[in-house]
């Protein structure tokens, strides 16, 4: 996004934003004790705060996002999307897994674990990451090094700390990988799960992996279309087109710019083929 576009983005932000970004002396310790980003406040400004009505003094997923500095909001514009799938999680015990936790210096990173952390206040945050980050665990988050095609890793974290419920691919982006990991870990996630993949403009860009060809079934995106095709398995005229797992447990598959939220559930209500004249393809 152009500079000026982003401006006016955080310009144009409502107020309630800034009023809750502005009394930092509300917001808690991060969960590594870390207080990145943290704006001054207390005193004066946040006995003000404190007087304002509940609903302004509810910091949302993005309050949450720019407060920590992570680039789900400002750079992408990811947090909307995320708090509207996992917003009825914010109060539940649950565990999230994010894959790529950030920072490119040995003292950086972390910043979205920050964000989940506090927006989801009684869910348990593992983070994976190819770099040693595991000096950001503390508490409720924790952080394994590892790499996330790693089928051993995954299913190790997952029977150490699952079920979990949110997965979140933020990690190297190169489609082969994407696709990889949701391979390995999407079978192993309950029903209800969600599970999130950013960065998916990489399906375009062949030095990350992906191709000039809108219609290569490799990529992060083809792996997307043939998603939204097993949707509609139930379908199918095809006597030898057998669902995969996948195809009987996607329930729904969000797509956003640049991000796609897939939901694991039953995906076999039955069709209504019999009931509907021409449905071998002759008009009706
Ligand atoms: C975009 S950053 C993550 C940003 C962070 N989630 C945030 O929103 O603040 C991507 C991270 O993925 C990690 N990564 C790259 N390839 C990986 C792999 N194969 N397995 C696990 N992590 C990987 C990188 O080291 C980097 O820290």
């Amino acid at each position: 996004m152009q500079p000026r576009r982003v401006a006016r983005r955080i310009l144009g932000e409502p107020l309630t934003r800034r009023v809750r970004l502005l009394a930092g002396g509300t917001v808690p310790e991060g969960p590594s004790g870390l207080r990145a980003g943290a704006r001054p406040g207390g005193g004066s400004l946040r006995r003000a705060f404190d007087r304002l009505p509940a609903p302004l003094r509810r910091a949302d997923l993005t309050d949450w996002a720019w407060h920590f500095g992570t680039d789900k909001w400002g750079s992408h514009w990811y947090t909307p999307h995320y708090e509207r799938h996992l917003g009825h999680l914010r109060r539940k015990r649950f565990t999230l897994l994010e894959i790529g936790v950030g920072g490119y210096d040995w003292g950086a990173g972390g910043e979205s674990l920050r964000m989940w952390s506090a927006f989801f206040p009684r869910a348990r945050i593992v983070g994976l990451d190819l770099v040693d980050k595991t000096r950001l665990s503390r508490g409720r988050v924790v952080v394994r090094r590892g790499d996330q095609t790693d089928p051993e890793l995954l299913r190790s974290l997952v029977t150490e700390f699952g079920p979990v419920t949110v997965v979140v691919d933020d990690g190297s982006h190169r489609p082969e990988h994407v696709r990889e990991t949701f391979r390995i870990l999407f079978p192993l996630l309950p029903d209800g799960a969600f599970y999130a993949i950013e960065d998916t403009q990489t399906s375009y860009w062949p030095g990350w992996g992906g191709s000039l060809d809108r219609s290569d079934p490799t990529t992060t995106m083809g792996l997307v279309k043939d998603l939204l095709d097993g949707l509609n398995h139930e379908e199918f005229l095809v006597a030898d087109a057998a669902p995969s797992a996948t195809d009987r447990t996607v329930r729904a598959v969000h797509c956003y710019h640049n991000l796609v939220v897939i939901e694991k559930g039953d995906n076999e209500e039955g069709s209504n083929r019999e009931l509907v004249p021409g449905k071998e393809g002759a008009p009706a």
